[in-house]
């Protein structure tokens, strides 16, 4: 049943400028640290080509319905996602209990933040460290050395991420557009120039087939229920996807732009983006007998082989590294929106009050995952460290969980005059291939994910 009312609400902070805008800005929350620090690592944990598969399946199946659900949601109630989620319930369904989902994506994000800002931290440090020429010439030991030094500090770590977070609260205090557009204009297609230069690079290695095989050369043999779990919940949080950062920026996204086609163009740019950081960062692994499970660090560990051996590597590796800093600046704007939206509605209080009480908590909860690489690395329970269970309950529970309520919500208590509304009734096929995907496929494969997960089915 649809209400008139839907549809025709406005933005309470103002629209994206265009639809270009949108897709930069949804872009921008996408590509990040996820595609280019954590994908590569987690291919590298979790045995390679199976992860690399489950992950491109969960990407297509499960990432690209679920965030055209959250941009129709967001567009529809253009409010922050708690009241939005609250309002659609009403709404759709008859209850505002609906509003918890929003609140999940909240959680979410704070908790996300606080780990993301200190890995960005360590980016920042890195545009430094490879502006003074510390990898030229430096072999895989020395560079290893390099960044233990810098992870194994506190003081260190600390600073870069007080300062990574400073800049995401200046930023997200200025609004939602100013800034944010020209930055992902230049940081998206300047990243990719970077990253084939790399790839030549990598060519050069000589281990360059051993690594696309090691990618995609299908080896279900590593499979079992904790690669499909963190396959589905790395391509959550590289989309951006499941705590309703998205839904918050379809609040501004203008009636007549195309949630389709906007979502393909990120979901394309953000996979590709993460695989050319995979067939970059191997060769180097094999290249130089290093351990492609070797965990958090290997972006860190890798690269500056590269910048340190090849010509004009000094510069390569700063705009690198600062290309990289400003991805992550992006996301990490993101992941902050929906709490601060949600801050400034809820208390009426202005968006530099909200960012920056918001800011300064996540900054503060940032010390549980500075400190997990060296005053706390002993303290371990769960999945090891404070900062390895905030990012396990974050991407593999929170992430997925929240998306599966958005796709029940979308597939089965939205009317299909509601949905149809948004998507584009004139695409016919596609609209009829979105609701069957969000009310059976995407529904079906994260339930059956978990139940494996937690061994309550027996899949691999
Ligand atoms: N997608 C971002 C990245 O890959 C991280 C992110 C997760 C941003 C969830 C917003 C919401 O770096």
């Amino acid at each position: 049943m649809s209400v008139p009312g839907g549809g025709q609400r406005t933005s309470l902070h103002g629209f994206w400028s265009s639809r270009l805008a949108f897709i930069l800005a949804v872009t921008g929350s996408a590509v990040g640290l996820g595609n280019i620090w954590k994908f590569p690592y987690m291919t590298g944990e979790y045995g390679g080509s199976a992860f690399v598969l489950v992950y491109l399946g969960a990407v297509l199946l499960v990432g690209l319905p679920i965030m055209m659900s959250e941009i129709l949601i967001g567009r529809r109630g253009r409010r922050n996602p708690v009241t939005t989620m609250r309002l659609l319930g009403q709404e759709e369904s008859g209850s505002s209990q609906w509003q918890w989902v929003g609140a999940l994506g909240i959680m979410g994000g704070f908790l996300i933040l606080s780990f993301y800002g200190v890995i960005a931290g360590w980016t920042v440090a890195y545009v430094f460290e490879a502006a003074r020429g510390a990898f030229a010439g430096a072999g895989a030991a020395e560079i290893d050395a390099r960044f233990s030094a810098l992870e194994g500090s506190a003081l260190r770590t600390g600073f870069w991420h007080t300062l990574f977070m400073l800049l995401t609260i200046l930023i997200v205090a200025r609004g939602v557009e100013r800034g944010l557009e020209q930055a992902v204009r230049v940081m998206v297609p300047g990243l990719l120039v970077i990253m084939v230069v790399l790839l030549v690079y990598a060519a050069g290695t000589g281990a360059f087939g051993q690594a696309a095989e090691f990618m995609f050369r299908p080896d279900f043999s590593a499979l079992d229920g904790t690669v499909i779990l963190a396959a589905l919940g790395q391509a959550f949080f590289s989309l951006s996807i499941g705590m309703a950062c998205v839904m918050a920026y379809g609040a501004y996204l203008p009636q007549d732009a195309s949630i389709g086609r906007t979502s393909l163009a990120v979901v394309a740019a953000d996979t590709s983006i993460a695989l050319l950081a995979g067939m970059v960062i191997f060769p180097i692994v094999f290249a130089n007998g290093l351990d492609p499970a070797d965990g958090i660090g290997l972006v860190f560990k890798t690269l500056p082989i590269a910048f340190g051996s090849m010509g004009g590597g000094v510069l390569i590796g700063m705009l690198f590294f600062l290309l990289l800093s400003f991805a992550a600046l992006t996301s990490a704007i993101s992941l902050m929106e929906p709490t601060v939206a949600w801050v400034m509605e809820s208390r009426g209080v202005n968006r530099g009050v909200a960012a920056t009480i918001v800011g300064v908590l996540i900054w503060l909860l940032g010390f549980a995952t500075v400190f997990s690489f060296n005053l706390l690395q002993d303290f371990r329970f769960l999945r090891g460290t404070l900062f390895a269970n905030i990012d396990f309950l974050t991407s593999n529970i929170m992430l997925p969980l929240g998306g599966l309520l958005v796709t029940l919500f979308a597939g089965w208590f939205m009317s299909s005059n509601s949905t149809s509304g948004e998507l584009d009734p004139q695409a016919g096929t596609g609209y009829q291939l979105w609701r069957i995907l969000v009310r059976w496929v995407t529904p079906a494969a994260v339930i059956i994910v978990f139940l494996n997960s937690i061994g309550l089915l027996d899949l691999a």
